[in-house]
């Protein structure tokens, strides 16, 4: 991907024109494990008490796999579609209207106003503030109390997180700064606008890389032990960084403890949380789309054509919590 694919403004020009794109594979290559994800998620006593399955569709672009979630849930309630790009998510929500206006015999869509549908929301996935308000989501539709209904104290979580290509645009994107020690997005609006207190905690902004910021940030929506996130991506080494054996050193110090995509110990030392404390990989698989193969060329010249496959990556939460 050229370094453009990780600015909002290439995203946001891009779905002026583009109504409907699909990256890497086709839009239900996730299906199968999202159904096993959100299958576990049952047999399990999940976070949200008796809410039904959540699923966090992260980066939804113009794509149709939105639309292939809602066919893997009961309610359209239990998606939730973000992008940055308000452009995008406002095209998408005007696709699944006039979805819902053609299967109703009046072109209402079923008359119950913008609750029939999945919910959309434009949110940028490396801002604490974005990812504080997804936490605060009240969405359970289950019509029992439970956590996610408010019923119950408790956070509010996504079981499963589904990110077609996203980790990709987001791993170009340049570091962020992150204050350190990092405090859990939960309590960011506690913090807000209250640069007093981060002078007397001493947080000191640094930056951090995307993709492992991106991991911490999921791990705060994700309920621990049961969480999923269901990736593709096109690198074999996407979340390389998660690795347990990817480190080097020892002993401490301010070694580098993580590969090049990762985070460096000195980052952990000021308080980043390390994503390998939420996150473990569970799955890595190769998909090819087109195996290698040759073709004649016009003058009669073999011409070698190399395999292109992508990368599916299933990531499990660990049992720690985001502080
Ligand atoms: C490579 S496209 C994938 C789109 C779609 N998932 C697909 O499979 O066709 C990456 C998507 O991630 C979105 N994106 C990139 N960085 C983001 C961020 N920080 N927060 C939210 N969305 C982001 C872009 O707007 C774009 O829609």
């Amino acid at each position: 991907m050229p370094p453009s694919y990780g600015t909002k403004d290439y995203w946001d020009a891009r779905f002026q024109h583009e109504d409907n794109y699909e990256w890497l594979l086709p839009a239900d290559s996730l299906n199968a494990v999202i159904r096993v994800a959100l299958s576990s998620r049952h047999q399990s006593q999940g976070a949200n008490g008796s809410c039904a399955p959540q699923i966090l569709h992260i980066g939804c672009g113009s794509s149709d796999l939105s639309f292939q979630l809602r066919d893997l849930v009961a309610s359209p309630r239990q998606v939730t579609n973000v992008d940055y790009s308000a452009t995008a998510v406002q095209k998408c929500r005007q696709r699944e209207a006039a979805a819902l206006s053609a299967t109703t015999p009046d072109g209402s869509g079923g008359g119950g106003g913008s609750d029939v549908g999945m919910r959309w929301e434009t949110a940028d996935l490396l801002d604490a503030e974005s990812i504080a308000r997804l936490a605060g989501g009240r969405v359970c539709q289950s019509g029992s109390p439970s956590s996610a209904d408010g019923g119950e104290d408790g956070p509010f979580y996504f079981d499963v997180v589904a990110d077609k290509s996203t980790c990709d645009a987001i791993s170009i994107t340049e570091d962020i700064p992150v204050r350190l020690p990092f405090i859990s997005p939960r309590d960011a609006q506690k913090q807000t606008g209250n640069d007093d207190n981060d002078e007397k905690t001493e947080r000191k902004t640094e930056l951090v890389q995307p993709v492992p910021l991106l991991a911490v940030h999921m791990a705060v929506l994700t309920p621990p032990r049961t969480g999923r996130w269901c990736a593709i991506s096109y690198s074999d080494d996407r979340f390389s960084f998660l690795d347990s054996d990817n480190v080097s050193g020892g002993g401490g110090g301010s070694k580098k403890v993580v590969g090049d995509e990762g985070v460096h110990g000195e980052l952990l030392e000021r308080g980043f949380p390390d994503p390998r404390r939420f996150w473990r990989v569970e799955r890595r698989e190769r998909v090819t789309v087109a195996p290698s193969g040759t073709t004649t060329g016009s003058g009669g010249h073999v011409v070698h054509q190399p395999e292109i496959a992508y990368w599916l990556w299933v990531l499990g939460r660990t049992e720690e919590v985001v502080l």
